[in-house]
């Protein structure tokens, strides 16, 4: 049996199923604030307007341009969609390394790099003498005003450039291409990465009105009524709000169930006190919760007989991904002695044992509370039609759902609990949000000649 003081330790992170469905109630609520006229720029969860009223009707055609940044890795797309056949074709695709000291520098290199690693793509396409449209998925919550004007409100995750933050991003990437001279790019659209996500799956399956996403960052996006979106004029129809959900808890409504451990990733982040929820779920952090853990078991002598290291000790050295290899149903235990032993530990079989207990807690919570937030967008999604039964698809993409052994399992489980109304089909994105960034391109373009 597991030590009493471990569980201690793990129990906080242990939600029940009425305090999953408090924080669902919470979020309904949020839902709301973030809707109403002005409450946006306090609201925690800012639910933003994308201007993406339509999904794909089948007559778009042509050649596209996409970037996708934000994610693990930046690329740079060529999509061509066939109007006959109905299909969007990904042509090629390159993935161009952004290195970090440049996710922390002036805005203006990041975007000469933008259009360098752009430039370069071109030239080994042969599509340098072309100027295509272009759809853009930039996954940081941006205030829109139409589909090619997005005002970044603020970065999160792992970049924070000076200068770009209340800029129209449309207008920098632009800028730095004219800066070069050698190419030009037709009409733009920007795209959140769950908008991306969720047009690339709508393509697929018609009835996907929800894009989620859960990587390095989390985040969803969904079709609201437009007479709920105060910021949009107009009464009939729908339009995709990106919820930014990694917001939620933001103003503390959260602090009940955050751990100390919680507090620590916080304090130590880039943006402390921004994406609360986010911080407790996705990718970019829930390694570092578990060696914050793994460091406190330790110094309490519950871990290693009491004797840390120095990989053990460094921020960030306990990755994610080591957490879906130590979850592994089968190799689990294995992978996990491994690990231990690549981080310069002194293990036994009892602390491999605990290790693993560790790493399922803090899964399982990000699994729980991330289904928490989904049932909470397909119950309003129900309501707003006024169904008793809502059957829907989610167009979902991320590592940490596309690799973690049980991770989608848990997630649905919890749905299914909150959302019991809710019939919902998960649709993993095949290859990225670039394919739904072109549609949204494509899209905008057909309605622009038919308004011409
Ligand atoms: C990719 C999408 O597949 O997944 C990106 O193309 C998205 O737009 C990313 O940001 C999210 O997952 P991760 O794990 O790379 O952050
Ligand atoms: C962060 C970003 C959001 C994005 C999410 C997933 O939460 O703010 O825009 O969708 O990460 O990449």
């Amino acid at each position: 049996a597991l030590p009493l003081q471990v569980q201690e330790y793990l129990e906080p992170f242990h939600l029940s199923v009425e305090k999953l469905r408090e924080v669902s109630a919470r979020l309904r609520k949020d839902l709301v604030r973030g809707l109403g006229k002005h409450s946006h720029h306090k609201a925690p969860v800012k639910m933003l307007p994308t201007f993406v009223r339509a999904t794909p009707d089948g007559t778009e055609k042509g050649d596209f341009l996409a970037l996708d940044l934000g994610g693990t890795n930046f690329r740079v797309l060529h999509v061509r969609v066939v109007e006959e056949e109905q299909k969007v074709l990904k042509m090629d695709s390159q993935i161009c390394a952004i290195p970090k000291e440049m996710m922390l520098g002036p805005g203006v290199q990041l975007f000469d790099h933008i259009a360098a690693c752009l430039n370069d793509f071109l030239v080994s396409q042969n599509l340098k003498g072309q100027t295509l449209p272009l759809g853009f998925t930039f996954s940081f919550p941006c205030e829109q005003k139409e589909i090619d004007k997005s005002i970044l409100i603020r970065w999160t995750k792992g970049f924070n450039c000076s200068g770009v933050e209340g800029e129209d991003v449309v207008k920098l990437l632009k800028e730095a291409i004219h800066r070069r001279g050698d190419y030009d790019i037709g009409s733009v659209a920007m795209v959140n990465d769950t908008v991306g996500t969720m047009m690339s799956c709508g393509y697929r399956d018609q009835s996907c009105e929800i894009g989620m996403i859960i990587g390095t960052g989390t985040n969803a996006c969904y079709m609201e009524e437009i007479k709920n979106v105060r910021r949009v004029e107009g009464e009939d129809g729908r339009m995709c709000i990106n919820t930014e959900w990694g917001g939620f808890g933001d103003d503390g409504c959260l602090k009940d169930i955050r751990t100390e451990f919680d507090v620590v990733v916080d304090e130590t982040s880039i943006n402390p006190g921004i994406h609360n929820f986010e911080k407790m779920i996705s990718g970019m952090y829930l390694g570092e919760i578990v060696r914050l853990l793994l460091v406190r078991l330790t110094e309490n002598k519950l871990l290693f007989e009491g004797r840390t290291s120095e990989a053990l000790l460094t921020p960030d050295a306990f990755e994610t991904k080591f957490m879906s290899e130590i979850e592994e149903r089968d190799g689990g235990l294995e992978n996990t002695q491994n690990i231990l032993t690549e981080l310069g530990l002194k293990w036994d079989s009892v602390d491999s044992r605990i290790v693993r207990l560790v790493c399922n807690a803090v899964s399982s919570r990000s699994a729980r509370l991330c289904g928490a937030a989904l049932a909470t967008l397909a119950n309003r999604i129900r309501v707003n039609r006024r169904l008793d039964h809502l059957k829907t698809t989610v167009g979902v993409d991320g590592t940490v759902y596309k690799k973690h052994p049980n991770f989608s399992e848990e997630l649905r489980a919890t749905v299914r609990l909150l959302a019991p109304d809710c019939d919902i089909t998960f649709l993993v994105s095949e290859d990225g949000s670039g394919k739904g960034a072109a549609m949204v391109t494509a899209v905008a373009q057909r309605l622009a000649h038919q308004t011409r």
